[in-house]
């Protein structure tokens, strides 16, 4: 990918892994065993957001329903206040971005393209486009304007995160190949909702959330592996990966690499042992799913 190559690397899933809290808790012993190759920063936006009201966390049979709704502080408090931090990380720095505007989106990548501490892009395109009422990331058409309005304002990869709540995942990541990204990840959390228990009042003060953890597990295999058949780009698997086997399944659907999410709640270092336990299993890997000859062009 663009002089970086991604293979058996571990990441963290955008906004799993509060990287800052952690030095604060955790010490300089946290740059010394820093639980990821590559950081991949919270979402930033352009202007600063509070998130949405609480509750915003429902546990569910093996996984998590969050509203958290991209709280940040926006353009200017991101590069004055956490890139400097973010910088003394001992592992290549990916600013995920997100806009409600292309011009939106490009305001973010050329100011913090800017930024040498950066090493890469991440675009999450789950968000509606203001302008077209479309989510960026499920719509095909959607997904190539966006990206090609960046592309011209970055040298650094830019990494596409899909997500699973598009009707064809696959065709998504080839229009964003086709306008120049350098990766794809996926998945971001599905759609889900609870329910306030005895009540019909939703549980979650945004109404709905996004789900992640184990439960996604099978749908994002799934989703990896239909993507990875159609695009040429390095994909990124995620989505309930908790274990050096989970995150081998994802390599054996076609994935270059795994992202870690939900499982940091559960064990900050949850990164450190999944790299461990994938690195003592690759060897075993004789054949991937595309390597048995099931690329369909
Ligand atoms: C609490 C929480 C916050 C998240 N925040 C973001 C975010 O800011 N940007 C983003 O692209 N994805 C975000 N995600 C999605 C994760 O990065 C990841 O795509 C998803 O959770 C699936 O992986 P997992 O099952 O390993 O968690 C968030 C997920 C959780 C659980």
């Amino acid at each position: 990918m663009r002089g970086f190559d991604l293979s058996g690397l571990v990441l963290n899933g955008s906004g799993t892994f509060d990287a800052i809290a952690a030095r604060r808790t955790f010490g300089d012993e946290l740059l010394e065993q820093f639980p990821f190759d590559v950081f991949v920063s919270k979402t930033i936006t352009a202007e600063p957001r509070q998130g949405n009201p609480p509750p915003r966390l429902w546990e569910t049979p093996g996984g998590l329903i969050n509203s958290i709704g991209l709280p940040n502080k926006g353009l200017d408090g991101f590069l004055a206040a956490d890139l400097p931090q973010l910088a003394e990380l001992p592992v290549p720095l990916c600013v995920s971005v997100m806009g409600f505007t292309r011009d939106e989106l490009a305001k973010l990548v050329a100011a913090v393209d800017q930024r040498e501490e950066v090493a890469m892009f991440e675009l999450n395109v789950s968000c509606p486009n203001v302008e077209t009422g479309l989510i960026m990331g499920a719509d095909p058409s959607e997904t190539a304007r966006v990206m090609e309005r960046v592309r011209p304002l970055t040298d650094k990869p830019v990494i596409v995160k899909l997500t699973p709540n598009a009707t064809n995942p696959a065709e998504v990541a080839v229009a964003a190949e086709g306008a120049g990204a350098d990766a794809v990840s996926l998945v971001n959390t599905l759609k889900g909702m609870a329910f306030r228990p005895g009540t019909s009042e939703p549980w979650l003060g945004a109404g709905t959330g996004g789900v992640s953890g184990p439960a996604v597990r099978a749908i994002a295999l799934q989703q990896v592996a239909a993507v990875s058949k159609r695009a040429e780009i390095p994909v990124i698997g995620m989505g309930g990966i908790a274990s050096g086997a989970g995150a081998q399944d994802f390599l054996a659907a076609g994935a270059e690499c795994v992202a870690v999410g939900t499982e940091s709640f559960r064990d900050p270092a949850a990164g450190s042992r999944i790299r461990r336990e994938l690195r003592g299993l690759r060897p075993k890997l004789e054949v991937t799913y595309l390597e048995r000859g099931t690329r369909s062009g």
